[in-house]
């Protein structure tokens, strides 16, 4: 479902380093539920500009706004409650599964049922007994989606994910899709998604290409 006010504002965002241009004037908003696709040929700046959505990294120059306060303004720590980042080659840390994803609630000094963790895993095709591996006996398709399930455990507003299925088959990818448009469907959860592949994802609200040294185009609407 679509909410013509904006939860994300990008103004004019430019990220350069030393004389080299990487972001230069990249402008949308966000809505609520909005679910849209940033794509573009590696090294064009994706994973830049959402880890400058992130608030990862600072713009060099343009704002951002989330919910209409300008993100330099906010606590970062509250901030990225709000708006998660799965990032491309994902970290897992601790020793095992169970580690990771419990860690979403011991920051929030909860702890979760063991019985909802192994649920979140089944339902993104990891048997339970994944629960108590060891992170370094994982596949990278594996890490990748105990890294998104980590992300899930408490629903942000935005999510930001970056390649999160590169390392998948196709039978994975079409799971982690479905899940995610339905977060976006039933959560009213904004999505901004890096894909090299367009075609692997469906139903986006938008798809956005972003050109080396980052201008931005828009390349198709698919209400
Ligand atoms: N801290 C940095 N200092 C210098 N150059 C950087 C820095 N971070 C990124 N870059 C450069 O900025 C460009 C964009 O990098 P980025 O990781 O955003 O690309 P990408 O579009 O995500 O690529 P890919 O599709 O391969 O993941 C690259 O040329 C990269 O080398
Ligand atoms: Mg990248």
């Amino acid at each position: 479902m679509k909410d013509n006010s904006a939860i994300l504002t990008i103004a004019d965002v430019g990220y350069r380093v030393g004389d080299t241009t990487i972001l230069e004037n990249v402008s949308f908003t966000v809505s609520p539920g909005e679910f849209r696709l940033i794509t573009g040929p590696s090294g064009c700046g994706k994973s830049t500009l959402l880890k400058i959505i992130a608030s990862l990294l600072s713009p060099t120059s343009g704002r951002i706004f989330f919910d209409g306060k300008d993100i330099a303004t906010l606590s970062p720590e509250h901030y990225r409650q709000q708006v998660s980042y799965s990032v491309q080659t994902p970290a897992l840390f601790g020793e095992t599964v169970y580690d990771n994803l419990i860690f979403p609630w011991q920051i929030r000094h909860q702890t979760p049922d063991p019985a909802r963790l192994i649920a979140d895993l089944e339902r993104f095709g990891l048997s339970q007994e994944t629960l108590t591996k060891s992170v370094s006996e994982l596949s990278g398709g594996e890490k990748q989606r105990v890294s998104l399930i980590r992300n899930l455990q408490f629903l942000p507003k935005i999510l930001l994910l970056d390649e999160i299925t590169s390392a998948l088959d196709d039978v994975n990818k079409r799971n982690v899709n479905d899940i995610i448009h339905r977060y976006a469907k039933e959560q009213n959860i904004a999505v901004l998604w890096v894909t090299h592949d367009v075609s692997e994802i469906e139903h986006a609200d938008e798809v956005m290409r972003l050109q080396p040294q980052g201008s931005q185009k828009r390349e198709t609407h698919r209400g």
